[in-house]
Parts: C-alpha cells; structure tokens; sequence
C-alpha cells in the first residue's frame, strides 16, 4: 500500500527533538522555528509531559465517555484557570476543524438559525462547515458548498455593520481568528473584535472565536482575542492544547445550556489526551510561558524590523510573519537547507515563525543571525547578477 500523495514533503526524516531542537536520521541539527505548524507549544518532549503521559499509559489510555473521567473535570478546571474563564463549559474532541464544526454546531443549535459570517482569507479546517468557512475555494468540495456561509472582508467595520443591520436576525454566528494563520498572520483589529462582540450580542448571534493557532499562549495572552478586551461565546482550540498529543477543545460560554446528544465524540477527552493536555497546562503555568512568548516574541520583531529587504513584520508574542520580496524567495528553502532552520509559510511570500513558547532569547539570536546573513547573502547575489 503506498502513501495518499497530498503533501509537498521535505526529504528530511527528523527522529529526535527536545525543546526548540530537532534531529534528523543523520544526526543533522535544526532549530525549530515552525513548532511543527504551530503545534509545540512546551517544547518538544518536554520531560513533564513525557513523565505524565508516560505514567498515565501505565494506568489506562482510554475509556469512553460512557463513563465518569475525572481528568476531564481536572483540564477544565486547569483551563479555566489558566485562560481566565472559569465560568466557561469545556467539550473535548480531536482536532482543530472539529472543533470549529462543533462550534457551529452549537451555535445553529443555541439560535436556530443558519447564517454563518465568516472572513477573507479565514482558515477553519477541512470538514463540512468548517471548511465552508474557510476562504479557500480549491479545498471545498461541491459537497461542502452552501449559502449558509457568507465571507465579509476581514476587518472592514463598515461591511459587518451594514450586513447585520440587514440580516442580523438571521445570524448564528460570527466566526474569526484573533491572527488569521494560513492566511498569512494577519491581526484582528481590537476595534473590529469589539464590534464583533456588539453585534453579536445585539442581534442574537454567537461569537466564536477560532483560538486553533493563535491561541493557547502563543500571543502572549491565552487566547489572542483578549488583546480586545471582549468575551467571545465559544473559544475553539487545539494545535498547542496538546503539544502534539492530538487533542482538541471548545471553552464555551455558561448562557450556552447543555443537551445530552447534542454534540459527541468516540475518542475526545479521553484519559491519555486529558493526561498530555494537563501537562500543558502545568507547563505553560510553572514556566510563564505566555510571559516568554511576549518577551521573545517582541524581541524578534524589532530585530527583523531592523532588516530593511523583509517587508511588513507583524503578529503578537511568537506568532509571526513577514514578507519576503521575489528576489530573495529563496529565504525560506536557504533556512532550511544551509542554515538548518526550519520556518512556516503562507502564499504568496510570507514566512510565518510558530515556535515553542519555551524558545530561549539564545535560539532567537541563533535564528537572526542565520536570517541576517542569508538575507545578505541573497541580496548580494543579486546585485552582483544585476551588475554582469
Ligand atoms: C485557525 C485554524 N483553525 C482550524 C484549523 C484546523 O485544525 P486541524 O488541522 O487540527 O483540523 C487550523 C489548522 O491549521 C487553523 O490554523
């Protein structure tokens, strides 16, 4: 049997990594600039989360929410805690769009209606609703298609005004990412969040707010909406829930009433995935990471500020992007290639940095230093290609 062929895959086969580090089958070093897609929140194999998990195997994986689990009763409490919505009900599945399906879900429950506002260049996942909401026509399929979404233009306060003044009452819910990741780190304006919040509470309609990438710490605050001051409804969140334990989640808000049935899920909340996602949590406590995120975060953007040829810096605590002109478009290949780094991307030219919220102020000099000189490096090349 082969392998369904729907990744552009790097022929790098990494079989180690600790921290911001990772090791290929060569014995090959990289700094982990990437977080593997923004999912290493604590640090790869962190020895705490090892130690859990570990322990937790020893005991008992997995039982179906048939039964009581008190570890999921520990994570909400912890989340709560941690994301300062102690207020909030926690349902627990396994990954990003099923979380966001879930969402949807429950707002088209909770109001009975259909409408969803979604925004350009939004990422929501890849199942039914999910990805209707996603402004991104090669990956919905004719199945997937509906009127039941409609995409106003990401920040633009007079186009949401104008839309819910003709048809809020239809409206079940408004969705958007405080930084909108695949589309190229792009963040919410607080004005644009805060007046999400009031239409949405004006007209009926849930606010849901997709935390999957910008969320669990990786702004410098919990969840990147707070930078608005505002509650959303429902928080969905997954990639650093579980440092790469799979595991998923909507924080979602007490006015909502609960229904046996009305949401489900064979391997959600189950005791390995609620062990890993405690560890989280733990971590990002102990260690202020959110602190980290915010000091190295900053710390990086005004250095790459200073690089004249990267153009547009911009995102919150480690979760940023820049643009890369054509001429140096081999940046990113370079990293990784000569300098063994690896980075995210968005089309057309953006490259998105998602590291660990451990990541040390020595790993973001080692990372600028290799930028610094590679931006150089191309952009000589150049001229001395313009002169001949
Ligand atoms: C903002 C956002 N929402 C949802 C998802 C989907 O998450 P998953 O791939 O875990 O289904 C992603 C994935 O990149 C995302 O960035």
């Amino acid at each position: 049997m082969k392998l369904f062929d729907v990744y552009p895959v790097q022929d790098i086969n990494i079989v180690k990594a600790r921290g911001s580090l990772v090791w290929d089958d060569k014995g090959t070093e990289y700094l982990d600039m990437y977080g593997g897609h923004a999912v290493i929140s604590i640090g790869h194999t962190h020895s705490h989360w090892v130690h859990r998990i570990e322990q937790q195997l020893e005991k008992i994986a997995f039982y179906s929410n048939s039964i009581r689990i008190p570890l999921q009763v520990q994570l909400a409490e912890k989340l709560g805690k941690v994301s300062g919505k102690e207020n909030y009900q926690l349902f627990l599945c396994n990954s990003g769009a099923e979380a966001n399906e879930n969402a949807l879900k429950l707002a088209s429950f909770y109001t009975g209606r259909k409408k969803v506002v979604a925004f350009t260049k939004a990422f929501h996942g890849r199942t039914s609703l999910a990805v209707a909401a996603t402004d991104n026509p090669s990956i919905v399929a004719p199945v997937n298609q509906t009127d039941n979404v409609d995409f106003l233009p990401f920040g633009d306060e007079q186009a949401l005004q104008h839309y819910f003044d003709k048809q809020g009452s239809e409206v079940c819910a408004v969705i958007i990412e405080g930084i909108q990741g695949v589309g190229g780190i792009h963040v919410a304006p607080t004005s644009f969040l805060q007046l999400v919040r009031k239409l949405c509470s004006q007209h009926g309609a849930l606010f849901i707010a997709d935390s999957v990438q910008c969320g669990y710490g990786r702004s410098g605050k919990f969840y990147s909406h707070d930078y608005a001051g505002v509650d959303a409804d429902i928080y969905t969140m997954a990639k650093g829930m579980g440092n790469g334990f799979p595991v998923a989640g909507l924080s979602i808000s007490g006015k909502i009433p609960p229904k046996y049935s009305m949401l489900g899920t064979t391997f959600g909340g189950n005791h390995l995935a609620c062990a890993a996602a405690l560890a989280v949590l733990e971590v990002i406590e102990k260690d202020q990471l959110m602190t980290n995120a915010q000091k190295i975060g900053d710390f990086l953007m005004n250095e790459i500020k200073q690089i004249p040829e990267l153009k547009n810096v911009r995102g919150r605590g480690l979760m940023i992007g820049f643009d890369v002109p054509e001429e140096l478009k081999e940046l990113k290949k370079n990293l990784l290639l000569k300098h063994h780094i690896f980075t995210g991307e968005a089309k057309p030219n953006v490259i998105r940095l998602l590291p660990s919220l451990a990541l040390s102020q020595g790993e973001a000099e080692r990372f600028l230093k290799a930028l610094r000189s590679e931006v150089s490096s191309l952009s000589q090349k150049i001229s001395e290609a313009a002169v001949s």
